[in-house]
């Protein structure tokens, strides 16, 4: 977890700005690759929220991290397209495999699992994203070599 003295610098920089909350989200997981749980306090108090307000926007929005992601980040769709070809049996025996939940990490901390809300690949349901590559019309058998082939 990263110090006080790292978080509060990223914080100020957007304060000047309306609606800084988002933005100041944005760079503190773009530093640190998550958003630290120390930064909800300080952000509270900087624009004058209750920390559950921070929380309530941390959760809400799905991108934000609240522990360091893995060496890989295995994206699974979970919007209409790809429910309405399995995608979340495909996504429940994913993690069920994996000993995971969503946003879950394995313990060698090679692979963070997460949801999705469309890739824009419906046409090629269920869809899927490892490390920023989309893979379309995947199955149990398709998961298992992708993530072979990136060395999971
Ligand atoms: Fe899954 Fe669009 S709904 S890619």
């Amino acid at each position: 977890q990263p110090s006080d003295q790292e978080i509060r610098p990223v914080i100020e920089a957007h304060l000047h700005l309306e609606g800084p909350l988002l933005p100041i989200l944005h760079d503190l997981q773009a530093r640190f690759g998550f958003i630290p749980d120390a930064a909800r306090g300080v952000i509270a108090e900087a624009l004058n929220l209750s920390v559950a307000e921070v929380v309530g926007v941390i959760s809400f929005y799905h991108d934000f991290r609240k522990a360091p992601a893995g060496q890989h980040v295995l994206k699974l769709c979970r919007a209409e397209a790809c429910q309405s070809v399995g995608s979340e049996g495909l996504a429940q025996r994913v993690l069920a495999n994996l000993g995971l939940e969503w946003h879950g990490t394995t313990a060698d901390g090679k692979l963070t699992v997460e949801p999705v809300y469309c890739l824009g690949l419906c046409a090629c349901a269920p869809a899927l994203m490892l490390d920023g590559v989309v893979h379309g019309r995947v199955d149990d058998a398709g998961v298992v070599a992708i993530l072979e082939e990136a060395g999971v």
